[in-house]
C-alpha cells in the first residue's frame, strides 16, 4: 500500500511546469475565486477514466469542476479518433464552444486525447478557437499549458511516453454513481490491428504498478464503491514486474489480487484480446465469486482471411476454441463482442462467416460498426477501402438485426432465473424502481424495497425480457 499516494501532489510537474507560471495559476485564483473547468469525454472507457485523472490534476492547482460550460474558465474536450464519425462529432462540439467563447472572452478551450495526438499542431491551424492540444500522456503538463494560454501562448504537448501510467494520481470521480468505477491498469497498445488508430494515438503498451491498482480498488471500496472495471486495450497482456524483487505479475495474478480486496467488491475488466486470453485467467475467474462472469472478447470478423488482413493474429478456429474454453471453465459466463462490417475486400461469404460466428458465440450484446478508414493505419496504407458505403451499411444492418435476435433469445433464457444484483440507482424510467446489473453485466429493473439502497446487493428473479433489459422482482 505504501506505493500508493492517496492524496497526490503534483510532484511530477517540476518536469515540465515553470514555477512562475504555476504561481500565476494560483494568483488568478486568489483574485477571482476558484477557476472552473468543464470537461466532456468521447470514445472508450479509457478516455472517461483519463478525464478523471485530468480533473484530479486540475483540482490540485485550484480548479473546480463545473457541469455548466457557460460558467467555465476552461473547456476541455477529451476526444476519440477511432472512426471518422467520432472526429466529426468533436468538430461539431468545437463550434458550440466557439459560441461560449464569444460570450465569455478569456475562456480557454483545450483538446485532449486521441484526436489531439493524431492531429497535433494541425488542430491549432484548423480550429482557431483551440488554445491547447494535449495528448494522452501529457496531462501532467496541463497546468503549465493553461498558465501559458492565459498569457496568450497557445500550446501543444503530444509527447508519448513509454513509462507514464499516472499510477500515483488518485482520479477525481466524475459523473459517478458512487457504486462502480473504472481503474486504468495499463496504457497504449502494442498490437497493430491494421484498421486501428489506437497504437498511434496512445503509444506503446505499458502496465501500471499492481500495488497502486490494488490500493485504488481498496480506497474505492472504503468509499462505498462496490464494483471496479479494470481497463486496458488488451488486459490479457498486462505484465508488471515488482522493482523490489523482480517478481512478475500477470493479468490472472492481478485479477486475483484485486478480487482479494473484499468479497463484496465486484471485479470486471475490458478489453480481452482473443489471441492473449488464457485458460489461467478463466480459472481465476471461476475461482472467485466476485470476479464477474462476463467477458468482452471482440471478434471483429468471423472469417480467417479477413482476420489475417486485419492483423488480428488469430483465426476463426482459434476464436471458437476460446469461446469453447469459456463455456467449459465458466459455464454461466456471458460474452460480448465488437464487430466490423465491410473491411477491405470482404466478400458476401466472408460476411456470412461473421454472422455465423455471432450465432456460435451467442453474444449477449455487441458493439457493431462499419469499417472507417483511418489515415496512417496499416490498412489505409496497404489496402483499398473498396466496399461501397451502401454495402457496408447493409452488412452492418444484417449484423445488428442478428445481434438483436441473439440478445433477445439470450435474455428470454433468463426468465425465471434468480440473480445476485448490485443496485446502481433509480431506473431511468421511474424512481419507484431500482436498476442494477447481474454478474453477466445485464441490466435488471425491479421495484424498490424499503431498506435497500444503491451499493447493496440483492437477489432478483427475472419475469420479463426484451433484447435490451430484464425486469424482475426482489426475492424475499
Ligand atoms: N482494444 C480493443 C478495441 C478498441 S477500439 C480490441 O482490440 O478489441 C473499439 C472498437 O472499435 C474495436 O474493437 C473495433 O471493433 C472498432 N474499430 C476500431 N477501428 C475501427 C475502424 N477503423 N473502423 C470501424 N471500427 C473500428
Ligand atoms: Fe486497436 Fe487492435 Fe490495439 Fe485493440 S488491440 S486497440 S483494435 S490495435
Ligand atoms: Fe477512441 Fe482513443 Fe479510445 S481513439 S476508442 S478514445 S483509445
Amino acid at each position: 500500500m505504501a506505493l500508493y499516494n492517496d492524496n497526490p501532489t503534483i510532484a511530477h510537474l517540476d518536469r515540465t511546469i515553470d514555477e512562475k507560471k504555476q504561481g500565476e495559476v494560483f494568483f488568478k485564483e486568489a483574485e477571482t475565486g476558484p477557476r472552473k473547468f468543464y470537461i466532456e469525454s468521447y470514445g472508450c472507457q479509457m478516455n472517461f477514466s483519463d478525464s478523471e485523472i485530468v480533473a484530479s490534476i486540475l483540482s490540485d492547482v485550484g480548479f473546480s469542476a463545473t457541469r455548466n460550460m457557460e460558467e467555465s474558465d476552461l473547456i476541455l474536450i477529451n476526444t476519440c479518433s477511432i472512426r471518422e464519425k467520432a472526429e466529426e462529432t468533436v468538430r461539431k462540439r468545437l463550434r458550440i464552444f466557439d459560441k461560449v467563447k464569444e460570450k465569455r472572452p478569456g475562456t480557454l478551450v483545450g483538446v485532449l486525447g486521441c484526436m489531439a495526438e493524431r492531429l497535433k499542431t494541425k488542430l491549432l491551424e484548423e480550429e482557431k478557437l483551440v488554445d491547447m492540444v494535449v495528448g494522452p500522456d501529457a496531462y501532467r503538463d496541463l497546468p503549465a499549458l493553461v498558465a501559458n494560454a492565459n498569457e496568450g501562448d497557445k500550446g501543444v504537448n503530444v509527447f508519448l511516453s513509454r513509462e507514464e501510467t499516472y499510477a500515483d494520481i488518485s482520479p477525481m470521480r466524475l459523473g459517478s454513481n458512487g457504486v462502480s468505477a473504472f481503474i486504468s491498469i495499463m496504457r497504449g497498445c502494442d498490437n497493430m490491428c491494421s484498421f486501428c488508430v489506437v497504437p498511434f494515438t496512445r503509444g506503446r503498451e505499458r502496465s501500471r504498478d499492481a500495488f497502486s491498482i490494488v490500493a485504488e480498488a481498496t480506497d474505492l471500496f472504503q468509499k462505498g464503491y462496490r464494483e471496479v472495471t479494470l481497463l486496458g486495450q488488451n488486459v490479457d497482456s498486462y505484465k508488471w514486474e515488482n522493482p523490489e524483487n523482480g517478481t512478475p505479475v500477470s493479468f490472472a495474478q492481478l485479477l486475483e489480487m484485486v478480487a482479494q480486496v473484499h468479497p463484496d467488491l465486484r471485479i470486471r475488466f475490458s478489453t480481452s484480446h482473443p489471441k492473449d486470453m488464457t485458460d489461467q485467467v478463466l480459472h481465476t475467474m471461476a475461482a472467485h465469486e466476485n470476479i464477474c462472469n462476463y467477458i468482452h472478447l471482440p471478434v471483429q470478423s468471423g472469417n480467417s482471411r479477413i482476420l489475417d488482413l486485419m492483423n488480428r493474429t488469430y483465426t476463426r478456429e482459434w476464436y471458437i476454441d476460446r469461446v469453447d474454453a469459456i463455456r467449459r471453465i465458466i459455464p454461466e459466463c456471458a460474452i460480448s463482442s465488437d464487430i466490423i462490417a465491410g473491411f477491405c475486400t470482404e466478400t458476401e461469404e466472408e460476411h456470412q462467416d461473421t454472422l455465423s460466428v455471432m450465432e456460435y458465440a451467442d453474444y449477449s450484446m455487441s458493439y457493431m460498426f462499419f469499417y472507417s478508414e483511418r489515415p496512417g493505419t496499416l490498412a489505409a496504407r496497404k489496402y483499398e477501402d473498396d466496399i461501397p458505403l451502401e454495402v457496408k451499411k447493409r452488412r452492418l444492418q444484417e449484423i445488428i438485426r442478428l445481434q438483436n435476435q441473439i440478445s433477445y433469445r439470450h435474455n428470454q433464457r433468463d426468465i425465471g432465473k434468480t440473480f445476485k444484483v448490485l443496485i446502481e440507482g433509480d431506473s431511468k424510467r421511474s424512481d419507484q424502481d431500482f436498476c442494477g446489473r447481474n454478474s453477466q453485466n445485464k441490466m435488471i429493473v425491479f421495484p424498490k424495497k424499503p431498506g435497500l439502497k444503491p451499493g447493496d446487493y440483492t437477489w432478483v428473479t427475472v419475469h420479463e425480457a426484451t433484447s435490451a433489459t430484464l425486469k424482475g422482482t426482489i426475492e424475499e
